[in-house]
């Protein structure tokens, strides 16, 4: 009697490991931002990309379906060389990516882009390698109905794929300013503080925007970053209704006409004619011989009178130009814009890879080393984890469970329960 009832709680117990072992992985896969919506609104969003090779810029437009000039711009790389969209830029290279983000079942999400692929490609590869983990292996699968495919198995060549990204909108504000979001994948070594300052943004708004109930982020982790930005206020008949530019970086519009830019000194959109060898309509603000961008000021006895002739969006094919006259307390200084680089030809890693305050085992000491493109994919073991990710755990706040303390941690349960019963 005593025997078989000694049997069945064993049984049961065992029964209880192997249901702990199959939940447990769920919560050990990446975590990223959940973003409820509803509607069929787009807004602008920015993904953080790391190049998996060297890549010409118009490689990575390409991969992301994105016009290459958007891409430079946004990223403060002159778009006016001719050559800018050939230039080859290096592995490593961390880029943001302006992307539409819209609204899919009910979540945000970026389903604009597709890839095709290629010889050798599988689900593993496309996840961590050529998308740096911006979506698992897992998601990619279930985008495209691929239940059955095994992650590290070769894909069919030429297959067109459906690539399920990240994003965030947050109605393009964070504590009612305006601003763009970050999707941005927790590289090894990285700490919420660190992001927080990478940005300058603070723990708390992180902590908010992601819905996290610690600063604890681990490495394939995606975070959303409200980056400060400036925004227009174009009619919404015009094509770049909703244009918004995030601080220190440029946008090009109008048929490439038009560049706008945001900061340094203030937030606020300023847009001047685009250098760029396209033919454009006009551009002067009609009854005046201003052109778009030109400021004027006067100073009168009442204060300064400032006159600006200022872009107003893209009409049917039409730059709208709009004049306006203002009396302000002082004439305002000569514009500066943010700083312009040239394509970069090497990775310089202090800006983006923020040590965290405690050493880690794997790096202990010497100096911080180029982050593995392929790292933050490896941790995922897509063998391991059932499809389930981060659209089924609406709590955001689940800790991430690192899956080898999660084996212990089952065995010790385990054999606390054996010794229980
Ligand atoms: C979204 O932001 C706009 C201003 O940009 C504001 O008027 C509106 O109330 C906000 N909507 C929500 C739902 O927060
Ligand atoms: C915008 O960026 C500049 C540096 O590029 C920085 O000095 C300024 O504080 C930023 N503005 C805001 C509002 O974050
Ligand atoms: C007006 O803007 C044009 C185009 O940006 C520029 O070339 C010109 O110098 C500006 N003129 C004045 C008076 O600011
Ligand atoms: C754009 O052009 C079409 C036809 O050319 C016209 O019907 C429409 O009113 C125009 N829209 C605006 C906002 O001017």
């Amino acid at each position: 009697m005593a025997e078989k009832s000694k049997e069945e709680k064993s049984r049961h117990s065992s029964l209880l490991f192997f249901f702990v072992l199959l939940v447990l992985p769920s919560l050990s896969t990446a975590k990223s931002t959940i973003e409820p919506c509803s509607g069929s609104d787009t807004c602008s969003s920015l993904l953080g990309y790391t190049l998996y090779a060297d890549l010409k810029v118009s490689e990575v437009a390409a991969l992301f379906q994105v016009d290459p000039l958007l891409l430079l711009s946004a990223n403060s790389i002159d778009p006016s060389p001719p050559s800018a969209p050939n230039s080859i830029l290096p592995s490593g290279l961390f880029l943001r990516v302006p992307l539409p983000c819209s609204c899919s079942d009910g979540i945000r999400r970026s389903l604009s882009v597709r890839y095709r692929t290629r010889p050798a490609d599988t689900l593993s590869s496309l996840a961590s390698n050529i998308f740096s983990s911006l979506a698992s292996a897992e998601q990619i699968r279930d985008a495209n109905g691929l239940s059955s495919a095994d992650p590290d198995a070769s894909l069919e060549v030429g297959q067109s794929l459906v690539i399920p990204l990240p994003c965030s909108c947050f109605n393009s504000t964070d504590n009612f300013l305006p601003a763009v979001y970050l999707s941005y994948v927790v590289r090894e070594g990285d700490t919420v503080e660190g992001v927080a300052r990478e940005y300058d943004t603070t723990v708390t708004d992180i902590m908010n925007v992601n819905a996290m109930g610690s600063p604890v982020v681990q490495p394939g982790d995606i975070l959303a970053v409200p980056l400060p930005a400036c925004t227009s206020s174009f009619p919404r008949y015009a094509s770049d209704y909703g244009l918004i530019v995030a601080n220190g970086s440029y946008a090009t519009t109008a048929g490439h006409c038009v560049q706008c830019s945001c900061g340094p000194g203030n937030l606020n959109l300023y847009c001047t004619p685009a250098s760029l060898s396209v033919s454009c309509s006009s551009m002067q603000c009609s009854n005046s011989n201003l052109m778009l961008g030109n400021i004027t000021s006067q100073p009168t006895t009442a204060g300064c009178k400032v006159t600006s002739c200022t872009y107003g969006g893209y009409v049917n094919g039409t730059i709208t130009t709009t004049l306006s006259t203002s009396l302000q307390p002082q004439c305002p200084g000569v514009h500066q814009f943010p700083k312009l680089i040239t394509p970069p030809t090497q990775v310089t890693h202090d800006s983006f890879f923020v040590p965290s305050p405690s050493p880690l085992p794997s790096q202990s000491g010497g100096p911080v080393t180029a982050p593995k493109t392929s790292a933050p994919g490896s941790f995922a073991l897509p063998g391991v984890s059932p499809a389930n990710g981060p659209a089924g755990s609406i709590s955001a706040a689940t800790y991430f469970v690192n899956p080898l303390n999660h084996l212990v941690v089952v065995c010790i349960l385990h054999l606390f329960l054996e010794f229980l019963m």
